[in-house]
């Protein structure tokens, strides 16, 4: 047995990192902000809700900036990589978490191509276009840790639009694929998945935030428990900081096991409720 000390939990996890998490003004981005600046990170939140944004860095202090970033253009993508780099000196960690969600849920006889245009245009082209220019700084430094958002439509069928649902493939793809790429330059790739979670995305339909957690509970495997964007936030923290060091290529699913059952067959037969 080793010394039980080198398993103790780290506090103050990314002390001396610096990091860009984009959709960092709300949802799964914000809890993220919060958590990476507590565990001693200086972060960039990039987004295009600009008082959102600036509101967050005003509370948090010097450590954290606001820079508007819509990800889908390439010269605000490399004007938010070389800011970040000028103000804190390097670049370890980007997070490439901005995302939105098509709706309604509908057939593909009704997805337009414009509409499948726009969601790949800010989720695929958003996150390659972050990891690029993340690339560009890291590769140089030899080291560096690149994260994306996709989802656990992902890994399961029929839970959210084609379109949404080709982006997050397309995400799970390209991580690994950087994954492959950069390596060799001690860089690590590595994708969160998580199911449904209430943020700004999510459809409200007139729901109260306790009607969309308890429908949401009821939907989902692991019960006692609600998965939160702060749930999401510690497992991008594990894999952004040291105790994550050997990890990449992997699709981290934060689902409570959702993805892997499918009840369909007990619940017909009667056999659980
Ligand atoms: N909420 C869920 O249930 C869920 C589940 C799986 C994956 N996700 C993914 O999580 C990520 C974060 O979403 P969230 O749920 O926190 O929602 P959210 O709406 O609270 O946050 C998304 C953020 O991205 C920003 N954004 C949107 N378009 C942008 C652009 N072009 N450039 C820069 N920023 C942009 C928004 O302004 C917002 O601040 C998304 O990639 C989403 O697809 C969410």
């Amino acid at each position: 047995m080793g010394d039980s000390s080198c398993i103790a939990p780290s506090t103050n996890r990314l002390e001396g990192k610096v990091a860009v998490i984009t959709g960092g003004a709300s949802g799964i981005g914000e809890s993220t902000t919060h958590l990476f600046w507590k565990n001693g990170a200086k972060v960039v939140i990039a987004d295009i809700q600009d008082e959102l944004g600036q509101a967050i860095s005003d509370k948090l202090g010097e450590n954290v900036c606001y820079i508007h970033c819509d990800v889908s253009n390439e010269e605000e993508v490399i004007n938010l990589v070389d800011t970040t780099v000028a103000k804190f000196g390097h670049l370890d960690i980007m997070f490439n978490n901005a995302g939105i969600l098509d709706r309604p849920f509908g057939s593909i006889l009704d997805t337009t191509k414009s509409h499948l245009e726009r969601v790949l245009g800010i989720n695929v082209v958003g996150s390659f276009l972050g990891a690029k220019h993340a690339a560009r700084v890291m590769v140089p430094q030899r080291k560096g840790c690149i994260l994306f958002t996709a989802s656990a439509c992902a890994s399961i069928a029929g839970i959210a639009t084609h379109p949404y649902t080709v982006s997050k493939h397309g995400i799970v793809g390209l991580s690994k694929n950087l994954a492959a790429e950069l390596g060799q330059y001690g860089i690590r790739v590595n994708c969160i998945s998580p199911s449904g979670v209430v943020t700004g995305l999510s459809p409200r339909h007139g729901a109260t935030l306790e009607q969309m957690e308890a429908s949401q509970h009821q939907l989902g495997n692991l019960k006692g428990k609600i998965l939160r964007v702060e749930d999401v936030a510690k497992a991008v923290l594990y894999l952004a900081s040291d105790d994550g060091d050997y990890v990449s290529g992997h699709n981290l699913v934060v689902d409570g096991g959702f993805s892997v059952v499918n009840p369909t067959i007990l619940k017909a037969v009667g056999l659980i409720q």
